[in-house]
């Protein structure tokens, strides 16, 4: 682990799922009976080498198939908690993906106490943290509405909702209803946009999603006017430098746009989006951009605050951690 140089911070963009390390994979697997398709963490780890978005997802979905029992989300949540405490996340507002576990027959009750249980724990190791639902958007929009009402009538402790998966050819505009529900619910409203799809996406997002944050935006730079509207709107982005480069929406880290992104002026945060595969946690990700665009401590410091100030916290948590 990095020497911690960073400011504490809060974590806006990290799925759970995506902190599922090799190791724990392995683990898991013999404690559950399943079988894997590779012979061992090595083996595993030569597959992280990925060619887009879709390419990722494809073995991160396959890999949830060791996830079986609340215990397992438990530990999933407590290991990634402790991590992100160690490494100055004092707050972690985490998203999951039930529908991933809801095909594969692993019921929901399983998954949300299961989680909770993880989120106390991490209380005990100095780290608050609140869940936000995201549902797939290459599957059904009807399913999506199901799951939330399933959520509702488990009374689950989610914040808010989210969407995630594969961003090319499922457009924000499909997910209306879900929105639309969880807004009456009074639930925060969160979205993937702006990752592989165009800024359009990202407009849609805000315009008939009502999105409070956009997780990702980074292709919003490529409209003048949609990025002057984000900075005057103080709409956040949660960015994920190393995702992006291991995803290959940029070459390498010094061709990702997070300066320019800086220099609109926008509500830029600094996140890890799946560490276990993109080979960093959120301390991580800072010292890299720090370290390759040279970020004063001061911006750092800026990049922490903005982090707080984009969070569902409460105003006197806020005000505790600025
Ligand atoms: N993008 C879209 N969906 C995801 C991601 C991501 O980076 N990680 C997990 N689901
Ligand atoms: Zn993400």
């Amino acid at each position: 682990m990095p020497v911690l140089e960073t400011p504490p911070t809060v974590e806006l963009h990290l799925h759970i799922e995506g902190t599922l390390e090799p190791e724990l994979i392995v683990a898991l697997a013999e404690r559950n009976g399943v079988t894997l398709p590779y012979a061992g963490v090595e083996e595993l780890r030569a597959r992280y080498d990925f060619t887009d978005l879709q390419s990722f997802l494809d073995l991160y979905y396959d890999n949830m198939a060791v996830l079986r029992t609340a215990a397992d989300f438990t530990l999933l949540a407590e290991t990634y908690l402790r991590r992100a405490a160690a490494g100055g996340v004092r707050h972690a507002e985490i998203f999951f993906d039930p529908q991933a576990h809801l095909v594969r027959g692993v019921a929901l009750a399983e998954v949300v106490t299961g989680l909770a249980e993880g989120l106390r724990r991490g209380e005990d190791a100095g780290i608050t943290s609140t869940l936000i639902a995201c549902f797939l958007r290459d599957r059904p929009a009807e399913e999506a509405c199901e799951v939330l009402e399933q959520l509702v009538a488990l009374d689950a402790p989610i914040v808010g909702i989210g969407l995630d998966s594969t961003e090319v050819g499922n457009p924000p505009a499909k997910f209306v209803d879900v929105f639309a529900r969880a807004k009456e619910l009074g639930l925060h409203r969160v979205a993937h946009a702006g990752e592989e799809g165009g800024p359009e996406c990202v407009a849609e997002a805000l315009d008939l999603l009502g999105a409070e944050r956009i997780d990702h935006g980074v292709r919003a730079l490529q409209d003048p006017a949609l990025m002057a509207r984000l900075v005057a709107e103080r709409v956040p982005l949660t960015v994920c430098p190393l995702s992006n480069v291991r995803l290959k929406g940029v070459e390498t880290l010094a061709d990702h746009p997070l300066p320019a992104l800086l220099d609109t002026g926008a509500l830029v945060t600094i996140n890890s989006d799946d560490p276990a595969y993109f080979g960093g946690y959120a301390d991580d990700n800072l010292l890299a951009v720090a370290d390759t665009f040279g970020l004063s401590d001061h911006q750092l410091a800026d990049l922490a605050r903005n982090a707080v100030v984009a969070s569902f916290l409460p105003a006197d948590r806020r005000r505790a951690l600025l």
